[in-house]
């Protein structure tokens, strides 16, 4: 795909359904009582996966245009799964599973296979799950097991491992308790609260005790991580974007304070609070100053590292990320792809060991070509940097942005 350099990309548009949303709506929804109507469901590559799984498993998943019904099963049918590119649905569903009595294989592609899975089994096996990893990767196994609660402290703040426990937590014996070392998206609490799980947060605490669960229609709000992109395009362009009916729930908005201290002008109109808060975001460029992203904030904003370290190209000044080793393994080592991608395109960045230097020069040459790595998020995020840039740019592997957010491109052309 080339991409040609442009100026003041100004739209107002709406953005790709949220992909953690989705996946927790139709999951959820699948081993609830009841019918669920999912509407403005996000049907790229990862959730098609998780609807894939779960009619597997013996719940009934229609889908008409992007809307999604789902009529739960109690008891799930033994299963081989293929959750494709998707951690979500990956570490979620081992947790889910883990207290049914199934026996159900978990295996996905190439990049999926080099994730680690034991941040999940381990403390599913310390409540009694029975399962086995491929060396701590997937190919894996669950197998019937009576789990009992833990006290679980994470060493590493994720929504994915988070939730996965609380999952488990459903079928367990006793209460659960797990604890963060920071707050990570908390859409699993919200959806489960929702449909009458018995589960309470305090903090980075969350407590969760044996329910069952009732259906529940779910409105899909657009996700702030695709928004994320068009927000960039107008920032790097010059440009002002609105984008209407985006997810704003607080776990998940780190980028826009990063961009507020970098100088942007953000506006929030409209503002529901639903079980998610939601509303129009407008987002004005403005002349950048550089910034400076520490452990604390970095799960409000994990999947906007490879975004913000293009945008940090066009300011002027040092920016500095840390404690952000967690990148190392998300769909590719995206310390590495960022560096790789910034730098084809004439960017000043050096990785650290928990992070990377950008040193900003006011704006990027362009004229390389990026390789996504199979990675939507650096297919995006290169695509910004050649709009931005002075001679725009190349991307191969184009096609991952489906990943997330199939449209991307006519959105931004
Ligand atoms: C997700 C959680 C995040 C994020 C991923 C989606 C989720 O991962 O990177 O894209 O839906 O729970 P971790 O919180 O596990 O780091």
């Amino acid at each position: 795909m080339q991409i040609n350099p442009l100026k003041n990309f100004s739209r107002e548009l709406e953005t790709a359904p949220d992909k953690s949303i989705t996946h927790r709506a139709v999951m959820f929804n699948a081993f609830a009582r009841g019918e669920a109507v999912v509407t403005n469901a996000l049907l790229g590559g990862d959730c098609r996966s998780t609807i894939a799984c779960m009619r597997s498993l013996g719940a009934n998943v229609t889908v008409d245009g992007s809307t999604v019904r789902i009529k739960g099963s109690p008891v799930f049918k033994d299963a081989c799964l293929d959750t494709g590119n998707s951690g979500t649905t990956t570490r979620l569903l081992t947790g889910l599973l883990a207290g049914k009595n199934v026996t159900a294989t978990i295996d996905g592609d190439d990049s999926l296979r080099t994730r680690p899975m034991k941040r999940v089994t381990e403390p599913l096996s310390l409540m009694g799950a029975d399962v086995t990893t491929t060396d701590g990767k997937v190919p894996l196994t669950v197998r019937p097991a009576k789990l009992h609660g833990i006290d679980y402290v994470m060493p590493v703040a994720s929504a994915q491992v988070k939730s996965a426990i609380i999952l488990a937590g459903l079928s367990a014996e006793g209460e659960t308790r797990i604890t963060e070392p920071a707050l990570s998206r908390n859409h699993t609490e919200l959806m489960l609260s929702a449909m009458g799980a018995d589960i309470c947060s305090d903090g980075t605490t969350v407590t969760v005790r044996r329910s069952e669960l009732t259906a529940v229609d779910v409105c899909v709000p657009g996700d702030i991580s695709s928004s994320a992109f068009l927000i960039g395009a107008g920032v790097v362009t010059g440009g002002c974007v609105t984008v209407k009916n985006v997810g704003l729930n607080p776990t998940r908005t780190g980028i826009l304070d990063v961009l507020k201290s970098m100088g942007c002008i953000i506006t929030i109109e409209d503002e529901r609070m639903g079980a998610e808060r939601s509303g129009t975001l407008t987002v004005k460029s403005a002349p950048l100053r550089p910034f400076r992203i520490t452990k604390e904030i970095v799960p409000s904003l994990i999947d906007e590292i490879p975004l913000l370290a293009t945008i940090a190209c066009f300011a002027n000044g040092e920016s500095v990320i840390s404690g952000a080793e967690e990148l190392k393994v998300k769909e590719s080592d995206r310390i590495a792809t960022t560096v790789k991608m910034l730098t084809a395109m004439g960017g000043d960045v050096t990785p650290t060991a928990d992070g990377m230097i950008i040193r900003g020069k006011g704006g990027l040459k362009g004229g390389g070509k990026v390789y996504a790595c199979g990675d939507h998020r650096i297919a995006m995020s290169g695509a910004i940097c050649a709009l931005g840039s002075e001679l725009g740019g190349e991307i191969d592997g184009a096609e991952t942005a489906s990943i997330s957010y199939p449209g991307f491109w006519e959105a931004i052309c």
